[in-house]
């Protein structure tokens, strides 16, 4: 199921000479200093760049009228009005930037929902151009790509499962037109082309995360993988319950084995066409299709959202399937463990003790700690077959939620890599955090008859983001510089829509993990 996309291309005639149903131009709010106590309302505002052709039409009054729509150019707002013939297109969209930044242009990730934001709330309209600041200097490529990142992410809507057609309900945007100085210009058709393949992989994931659970069964997630990534031309190898019964992945199987949907590993590969820097990056994505906690349930409230588990496993897939448009020069594995957590006759319980892939023996005291079982194989496979940077990331705790909350993700593993991530995700605007792993929260994890216990040994939920982080350390070799990104809260967005996040599922980390790949096949 992939939901339709919005057409995105440059123009650079003059936006007040566009013949589209709509055009977007950037309103800033201005401090109190700026603006001169007392003034006039309109005084508050200030239109970004981009909008000076539009704002000659109005003859000087188009923030006038703004402010007298009530518009203040917070972030997030957009203030509609007819132009009444004063430009060729019939309504303007002002959407607000915050303040402007002292003599630079808006932050990437400003635009990125603010363009977002504007073609989310003209959705009804099939033609539209964004007329927004955009640097001529060297930030352009970027000031550009944060644009058309956020239009294609606005324009995003899950096809759903209604059996009768909504009236009322406006289409999303069919196309938008982006006012750039020089729409010829191969370096911003290349940024076009980039967000294009970004955006895609995003709207993928936030497909299958979107997708009913019922729908998405392991073997079902496991074909629909296997054929996205066989049709963009990917290596493809899937592990059935047979396989990794044989193959040693005790982990899989015993998550997998309470129900009648069993288990799946998926393996993808991409291989550079010019051999590459010799550098092999593994992803592992955490693919629980539905997380009932198992014998150790969880409560109904809000179990719904459990359809998110796979969060991880479908960013990590559908990064695959942008590596192969944008052709990195590094090789890339991805691991995808999938699996079902469900109560049953033959569900894994709670004391069982289960040989992993490498062998080390883990004592289950919590069904509910499904993730990590499961990560722990796929990442111990990744190191037998050998890799340099590991990238694993997983809905894997509450904890993280609680530590960090929904927006910032959780990092931990190698400290340099820790930092690679935090540097990636403010890049792409993707926050994320590195968090320690003591030594006295594997301590607590010491289990009188196994290797390791899955949680703490007393089941003390203290710092349980760190236990999951911790445990899952264990099962990378020591040559292999890993992160461990914790997405229980960003990955899936439960509120209303906001800038380029609609409900649901959000495709974050993939523009974190694609920035990383180009990182590393860039810098080693
Ligand atoms: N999938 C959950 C974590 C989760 C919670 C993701 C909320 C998204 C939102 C994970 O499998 C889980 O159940 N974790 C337990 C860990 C505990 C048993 C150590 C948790 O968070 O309570
Ligand atoms: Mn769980
Ligand atoms: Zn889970």
């Amino acid at each position: 199921m992939t939901s339709p996309s919005t057409n995105l291309s440059l123009v650079d005639t003059d936006p007040a000479e566009l013949a589209v149903d709509a055009i977007v131009i950037g309103l800033h709010s201005q401090t109190g200093d700026q603006a001169g106590a007392g003034g006039p309302a309109a005084a508050a505002l200030l239109l970004a760049s981009g909008a000076e052709s539009i704002a000659a039409a109005f003859d000087g009054k188009l923030t006038e009228t703004l402010a007298l729509l009530g518009a203040t150019g917070g972030p997030g707002e957009v203030v509609k009005l007819a132009t009444l013939g004063t430009v060729t297109a019939p309504v303007i969209a002002a959407v607000g930037l915050g303040p402007e930044p002292a003599g630079a242009a808006p932050a990437p990730e400003t635009l990125r929902r603010a363009a977002g934001a504007a073609v989310r709330a003209l959705a009804g309209a099939s033609r539209v151009a964004l007329a927004l600041p955009l640097p001529d200097d060297a930030d352009a490529p970027v000031a550009l790509r944060a644009v058309a990142e956020g239009a294609l992410l606005g324009g995003y809507r899950f096809a759903g499962y209604k059996t009768r057609p909504q009236p009322g309900r406006r289409q999303p945007v069919a196309e938008v037109l982006v006012a750039v100085p020089d729409a010829g210009d191969a370096a911003a058709a290349a940024e076009v082309a980039r967000a294009r393949a970004v955006t895609d992989a995003v709207r993928r994931t936030r497909d299958w995360v979107n997708t009913a659970p019922n729908e998405l069964r392991p073997p079902a997630f496991a074909d629909a993988v296997a054929t996205a990534a066989r049709e963009a031309g990917l290596d493809v190898e899937v592990l059935d319950e047979t396989a990794l019964r044989e193959g040693g992945y005790g982990g899989i199987v015993a998550v997998g084995q309470g129900s009648e949907a069993p288990p799946r590993l998926v393996r993808i590969s991409y291989t550079p066409a010019g051999g590459g820097t010799g550098k092999r990056v593994a992803l592992v994505g955490k693919g629980i299709t539905f997380d009932t906690g198992g014998i150790s349930i969880k409560p109904a409230q809000g179990m719904w959202e459990m359809k998110s588990d796979m969060a991880g496993a479908a960013a990590v897939a559908a990064a695959m399937l942008a590596v192969a448009t944008l052709k990195p020069d590094v090789a890339v594995t991805a691991y995808v463990p999938m699996a079902e957590n469900m109560p049953s006759g033959t569900s894994y319980r709670p004391g069982d003790v289960i040989t992993m892939f490498d062998g080390k023996r883990v004592e289950v005291l919590n069904t509910d700690a499904e993730g990590r079982m499961i990560l722990a194989d796929a990442i111990a496979r990744a190191c037998a077959d050998g890799c340099d940077y590991l990238f694993e990331t997983s809905t894997l705790t509450g904890g993280q939620v609680v530590a960090l909350g929904k927006r910032v993700a959780g990092v931990m593993g190698s400290a340099e890599l820790c930092e690679r991530v935090r540097e990636a995700g403010d890049a792409v605007g993707e926050p994320a955090w590195p968090m320690p792993l003591p030594d006295d929260v594997r301590k607590g994890m010491d289990s009188d008859v196994a290797d390791i216990s899955q949680v703490n040994a007393g089941m003390d939920r203290a710092g349980h983001m760190l236990q999951g982080g911790v445990f899952l350390r264990e099962f990378v070799t020591d040559d292999v510089a890993w992160a461990h990104i914790d997405i229980a809260g960003p990955s899936y967005h439960s509120g209303e829509a906001t800038g380029y996040w609609t409900k649901g599922g959000t495709g974050v980390p993939v523009r974190t993990l694609l920035h990383l790949i180009e990182d590393v096949a860039t810098n080693g």
